[in-house]
């Protein structure tokens, strides 16, 4: 075996999960960031947790209003979750530059995206610092799905997004 950094694992680990992170902003319109670094992490009570970078705006935000919709994208959007994953909601609206629709879920004030595969509403628990990176640990509130869409994965590391079959 060779040694690597901990990021070139990911080519060797692919496809990884890959998804929209849905906060909301300020003005009350949704921003979407591109997040890998999801996970499962707890079925009583449902917990999950994902990894952003310090610098984010969506954990700005997600810090802010307590409140964030992780979303499973699915096939239609492959385009848009690289755009997402490449820019910050900090200076542009992401949804209406990559013309992604939006769509309301019952009783929750954050948009997702049309097509999406998956969506898990949470209320943040905590936040830990684990490096260049904040841990965000959220009770999980609703789990919608629509069986109708492909769910996307992250290929050749992060560099390509595609259904898991190819
Ligand atoms: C495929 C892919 C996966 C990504 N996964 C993560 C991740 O797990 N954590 C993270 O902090 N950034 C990740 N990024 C980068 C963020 O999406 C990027 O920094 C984005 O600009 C953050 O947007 P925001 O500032 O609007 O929150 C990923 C990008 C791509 C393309």
């Amino acid at each position: 075996m060779k040694a690597l950094s901990l990021i070139g694992a990911a080519k060797f680990t692919s496809p990884n999960p890959v998804s929209l992170v849905c906060s909301k902003t300020p003005s009350g319109d949704t921003n979407l960031a591109t997040v890998s670094w999801w996970t499962y992490l707890s079925l009583n009570p449902e917990i999950i947790g994902f990894a952003m970078m310090k610098t984010s705006y969506t954990g700005e935000q997600v810090r802010e209003t307590k409140k964030v919709v992780l979303t499973i994208p699915g096939e239609a959007l492959a385009r848009q979750v690289m755009q997402c994953g490449s820019s910050t909601g900090r200076t542009r609206n992401k949804a209406k530059e990559f013309s992604i629709a939006l769509k309301d879920l019952p009783g929750c004030d954050i948009q997702i995206p049309e097509h999406s595969a998956v969506a898990i509403e949470c209320s943040l628990r905590e936040f830990i610092d684990v490096g260049d990176h904040y841990l965000y640990i959220c009770h999980v509130k609703n789990v919608y799905a629509d069986d109708g869409e492909t769910p996307l994965f992250a290929w050749n590391g992060y560099s390509e997004i595609a259904p898991a079959k190819r």
